[in-house]
């Protein structure tokens, strides 16, 4: 294990009926007037936005609004929220959503504090020195932005979708009402489970050596994650299943499966590159490019790979290779069971586009941990992963 500090200080108010209590946690913070930010509607058919409301109310929080954040959220939008902020002596932002709506708050949150153009703080220019408070409800389980201090933002003038991070925009308070999930169609609820075995595996399959504690909690995730995303795809309104979904989906990503160790975050990258030309979901496109980056770096730690076939999908052997390949395969299996696709292939990616998503992506190299990708490795990848 690596030597590492974890501090996270965002407050989760976790169950069913929590929402109503928004108003209160808000004005604890002495936050007087807040952007309330959401998605493209599912927060009116499901009620959620009547609760939050009145509880803003009762608790004397004024409020504007940003609507119509979409999935890949746009460096426009945020533009957006930011000039709202700044004309309107607003000291705070709720997102109610997703992970693209709570990623666009942070970076509007960012922004609205930021002199020069936000856009320089994913490039990795600029430190930002202050930020608003940002406060989430959380209606999909998935990307863990409600528990740390990331966001990703596609700016759709250059063609980039790129993260950033900073200790100023963890979330003050996260609402997870489990129960609010039950709407979510279906695939919503499957891009939840690929992401969030992601992520774990993104901690998992780092090539650091000693982290039995931490492994230990990755593969219970995990397991988690499958247990219950396969009752969930024919029971959505499984309130216990939410439940277990929903936190592993917080510990996948708040930092905790990350400590002592680097991480290995390629097959995200990979992504979101494949999501600036195709606008796939971020749940759909992980389910291609995960299983096709282990086909491609197992070699390189074939008995950790063994490892997850033994410890996750309780396959019997003694021969590593045999079990990293079997264990790989069944992963993939996992994916095709849930309906998710498991091929460029299948979501419309045509074999020439692979020049063009591995220059983009590319533009990160070299990425990774347990194998440095070069433009060469992913294009690689890429083909692995389109049939
Ligand atoms: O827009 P509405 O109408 O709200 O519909 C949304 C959207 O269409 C719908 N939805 C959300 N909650 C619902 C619901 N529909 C019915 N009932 C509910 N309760 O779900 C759709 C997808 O929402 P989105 O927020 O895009 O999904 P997700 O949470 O998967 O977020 C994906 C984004 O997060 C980024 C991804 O790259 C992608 O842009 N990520 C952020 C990370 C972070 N901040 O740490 C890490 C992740 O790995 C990821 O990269
Ligand atoms: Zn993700």
């Amino acid at each position: 294990m690596l030597n590492f500090k974890f501090k996270n200080p965002t407050k989760i108010v976790f169950g069913k009926d929590t929402i109503s209590t928004i108003g209160s946690e808000i004005a604890d913070f002495k936050v007087k007037k807040v952007l309330l930010v959401y998605g493209k509607g599912s927060i009116f058919k499901n009620g959620v936005y009547d609760t939050a409301v009145s509880s803003l109310k009762n608790n004397n929080i004024d409020f504007l609004e940003l609507s119509g954040i979409k999935a890949n959220p746009l460096l426009s939008k945020v533009k957006e929220g930011i000039n709202i902020v700044k004309e309107n002596n607003i000291d705070g932002i709720l997102a109610i959503g997703g992970g693209s709506v709570i990623d666009s708050s942070k970076a509007i949150s960012a922004g609205a504090c930021y002199e020069n153009d936000v856009w320089e703080l994913f490039e990795g220019n600029g430190k930002l020195l202050n930020a608003l408070p940002v406060f989430t409800i959380l209606t999909l389980s998935a990307t863990g932005s409600e528990m740390n201090f990331g966001g990703v933002i596609t700016n759709e003038l250059e063609g980039k979708k790129w993260a950033f991070g900073s200790p100023l925009l963890y979330p003050k308070v996260s609402i997870i009402d489990p129960s609010i999930q039950f709407t979510l169609p279906k695939i919503q609820t499957v891009n939840g489970a690929v992401d969030i075995i992601t992520h774990v595996f993104e901690a998992y399959f780092d090539g650091v050596k000693n982290t039995d504690m931490i492994d230990e909690l990755c593969e219970g995730i995990i397991k988690t994650v499958i247990k219950h995303s396969k009752i969930l795809i024919t029971d959505p309104k499984n309130y216990n299943s939410r439940c277990e979904l929903a936190w592993a989906s917080t510990l996948a990503l708040n930092g905790l499966t990350g400590v002592g160790r680097h991480g290995d975050w390629a097959s995200h990258d990979i992504e979101h590159s494949l999501s600036v030309f195709n606008d796939i979901s971020h749940g759909s496109g992980l389910a291609i490019i995960m299983p096709a980056w282990m086909k491609y770096v197992y070699t390189c730690d074939t008995a950790k790979f063994a490892k997850m076939a033994k410890n996750i999908f309780n396959i019997q052997g003694d021969n590593n290779e045999t079990l990293a390949l079997n264990g790989i395969n069944e992963l993939q299996n996992f994916y095709k069971y849930l309906g998710a696709p498991t091929t460029l292939k299948e979501v419309g990616v045509k074999f020439e586009d692979i020049n063009t998503i591995a220059n983009n992506a590319s533009l990160l190299s070299p990425m990774g941990s347990l194998k440095k990708l070069e433009k060469q490795d992913i294009q690689k990848i890429l083909q692995i992963a389109f049939e």
